[in-house]
């Protein structure tokens, strides 16, 4: 009876699939008379996706991205715009064109996964000027099986040395209408708006990731890799569904200057059938280089408090003063508040001299080595480390970058000295205001997406990784991977943080975390801080339950994670700040259980240094019940289920924010819970396996 209902079953299959071929043919077919004058293509190594690359009758080089023989990416224009030499666009004919192939795994530091999976087929095609001496530009185009990336390599060659980039040429025209989930890029709060949902056709210019999907289903998010000494791209659009390149301006001149030969970063797009895919994919970190850094175990994963919160409720002051926030006294309490709790870190911002004048957009007088006078550097981190608490340290810019370059070594080494080993930096400016030095030693002000920013930013990263230091960066450039080639780059802020819950105008709406999850998240690890469990602002209530900011924990990656409530909102809710100190922030793998862009997701992840496994759960201003079967768990292995869920009365306003029930069960890989979310809300779940019998808790309890 088996064999026979197997049988049945596979005939059925084998008539779904030849329907499914026939209408890839189809579409090919449709496909193939749009892209034309195909010089060099690849094929994902699944066979599904397919690139293609043109040089139409003019010499104009073009590419096209086909998925199962549907066109998804129509042709878009290659090229650039150069300001000391006749454009690298039209004239061209193919020159050498070559195919490699290439299958390894990959093992992270720390991650989301431990083991990452490289496997790709690439093709290279020189593109030849005739007219210019035979000026040479290559495209190189590497096809995933979740996605596309590719890049322009600028040969070795006597006919173009210095090359003086005014734009690059590089379109994505999306082939079907689109939903567009982008925020906007070049503008003054430099990656801190607002998500915005709108059709295709009403992107203005978007910063990256931006996250699409088409009419017909297919999930594409547009981004970069290996964003190093160049200037970063937001995306314009520039007619219908078309969205171009636009590099970030320099004001010393073209917007990229370099020596030939190099490579650009990688244009990079995800591409998926279901939004739960975009954030699996692992093409961002497999286009950056390996770690350059060698041993670096001192990279460490952890979760910290701080003097932090307070500041932004307004109770206490970064400036020096009688309500001044970092003394002695008060880092001391953080680290017996830590050290009790089990967190390694404690971020103290405010420590140092600077704070009093007009240091939000001046920056000239900070100090990265002198504290105020009632705080005891030394005192305080030598305290610390008696009871295994490293201080984090805090280097804010307010976009004064020529200055912070000035004392970085310094400071660094100084931080190095007291077993700081983490520092956040922080680059509060208005967007284009951010001062920095030009290679004859005068001062000019840009932005921090240019070319000169994207060096600045890696410098600090690489200056600190000679001391031992991790650095976390806010008002960051955006995140293209580099964490795999400097593994101590550990998290970043690039976008509304938590810090808009004390003060923002409005405050983080409720979709704002999932609309994260499917955009910004793409780009790399975020710290968002969570863990506001007194749920208020400054005025201000959160729009959250207390379980979904358990939750976050879980769904919003880092390696480090802060704890950003104050300690004694923590003693007031000591059973669920149970989840916050339990939770693991370093991964052995993740898996995303289902979601959609803009309104949910539960993510499943597994602690890298225990048998644990979390569920991670959160809604936008929807309640949702969703059904997860734990087929992650390890087979034959009971886990003891620590819930931590929206109560019945749970909602976004008032106290039924507070409504959460905190029960255990006895599960196994074969039961499926059923998650029931509130509006606003979350679940967070803690699985470990039990030895004999696990506790199912009679009653649920509150609070
Ligand atoms: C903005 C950062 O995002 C925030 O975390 C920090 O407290 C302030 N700047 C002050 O540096
Ligand atoms: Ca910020």
């Amino acid at each position: 009876m088996g064999l026979k209902l197997s049988v049945v079953f596979t005939s059925a299959c084998l008539l779904a699939l030849g329907a499914g071929l026939a209408q890839a043919h189809a579409d090919a077919v449709s496909a193939s008379a749009v892209v034309q004058n195909v010089v060099a293509s690849a094929e994902s190594p699944n066979g599904q996706l397919h690139v293609d690359i043109s040089i139409d009758g003019e010499g104009r080089l073009s590419y096209a991205v086909t998925r199962a023989g549907k066109l998804v990416i129509a042709p878009s224009r290659l090229g650039f715009v150069l300001a000391n030499t006749p454009k690298l666009d039209g004239g061209f004919a193919a020159g050498a064109i070559t195919h490699a192939s290439h299958d390894e795994t990959w093992e992270q530091p720390w991650g989301e996964r431990q083991f990452v999976r490289d496997h790709y087929n690439e093709v290279r095609v020189e593109a030849v000027q005739a007219a210019q001496g035979n000026r040479r530009l290559a495209v190189v185009f590497r096809v995933f099986d979740d996605g596309v990336g590719f890049r322009y390599e600028f040969p070795d060659q006597s006919q173009l040395r210095e090359v003086r980039i005014t734009d690059e040429l590089t379109e994505f025209h999306v082939a079907d209408m689109a939903t567009a989930w982008w925020a906007l890029g070049g503008e003054l709060s430099n990656l801190e708006y607002l998500y915005k949902q709108t059709p295709l056709d009403q992107v203005s210019q978007a910063q990256t990731p931006v996250t699409l999907k088409t009419q017909t289903g297919t999930y594409i998010s547009i981004h970069e890799a290996a964003l190093v000494d160049y200037a970063a791209i937001w995306l314009r659009r520039t007619d219908g569904q078309t969205l171009r390149a636009q590099l970030a301006p320099s004001s010393l001149g073209p917007a990229v200057v370099r020596q030939a030969p190099f490579n650009t970063p990688w244009r990079t797009m995800i591409i998926s059938n279901t939004a739960t895919d975009l954030p699996m994919s692992n093409i961002e970190l497999n286009l950056n280089a390996p770690n350059a850094l060698g041993d670096v175990s001192w990279v460490k994963p952890y979760k910290y408090v701080g003097i932090w919160w307070e500041m932004h409720l307004d109770k206490a002051t970064w400036s020096s003063g009688p309500r001044h926030g970092a003394t002695t006294a008060n880092a001391e309490h953080y680290i017996d508040f830590a050290a009790k709790n089990g967190f390694r870190g404690v971020l103290v911002e405010g420590w140092n001299k600077g704070w009093d004048g007009t240091w939000y957009g001046n920056g000239a007088d900070f100090s990265y080595t002198e504290p105020y006078p009632d705080f005891d550097i030394k005192a305080v981190s030598a305290y610390g480390l008696k009871k295994g608490v490293h201080l984090i340290g805090h280097h804010e810019t307010g976009g004064n970058i020529a200055h912070y370059e000035d004392q970085m070594d310094d400071a660094l080494k100084l931080d190095q000295s007291l077993g700081i080993d983490s520092v956040k930096t922080g680059y509060v400016h208005e967007f284009g205001a951010a001062r920095m030095r030009a290679p004859d030693g005068s001062i000019f002000y840009g932005n921090t997406d240019s070319q000169q920013a994207v060096q600045h930013y890696l410098k600090n990263v690489i200056t600190a990784a000679k001391y031992h230091v991790a650095i976390d960066t806010h008002e960051p450039v955006k995140d293209t991977g580099l964490r795999r080639t400097y593994p101590n780059w550990v998290s970043r802020e690039g976008a509304r943080g938590q810090e808009y819950n004390a003060w923002g105008n409005p405050i983080n709406p409720p979709e704002h975390d999932v609309n994260l999850v499917f955009t910004r998240m793409l780009a790399g690890p975020m710290d968002y801080t969570p863990g506001i469990l007194s749920l208020e602002g400054n005025k201000k209530d959160l729009y959250s339950t207390q379980a979904k900011q358990l939750a976050l924990y879980v769904v919003l990656y880092s390696p480090i994670q802060m704890a950003a409530d104050l300690p004694e909102n923590y003693d007031k809710y000591p059973k669920a700040f149970q989840f916050i100190k339990d939770v693991a922030v370093d991964w052995a793998d993740t898996q995303v259980l289902n979601g959609e862009v803009g309104d949910y997701v539960t993510f499943a992840r597994k602690d890298r240094h225990s048998e644990d496994w979390y569920i991670g759960s959160i809604t936008d201003e929807n309640a949702r019940t969703l059904s997860v079967p734990l087929s992650f768990l390890t087979p034959g292995v009971t886990y003891e289920a620590q819930i931590y869920r929206d109560g019945p009365k749970a909602d976004l306003k008032g106290d039924a924010r507070f409504d959460m029930v905190i029960e255990t069960r006895a599960v196994t890989c074969t039961d499926t819970l059923t998650l029931t979310l509130a509006p606003g809300g979350g679940e967070a779940i803690r699985f470990t396996p039990v030895k004999g019998k696990a506790r199912t808790s009679a009653k649920a309890v509150r609070k």
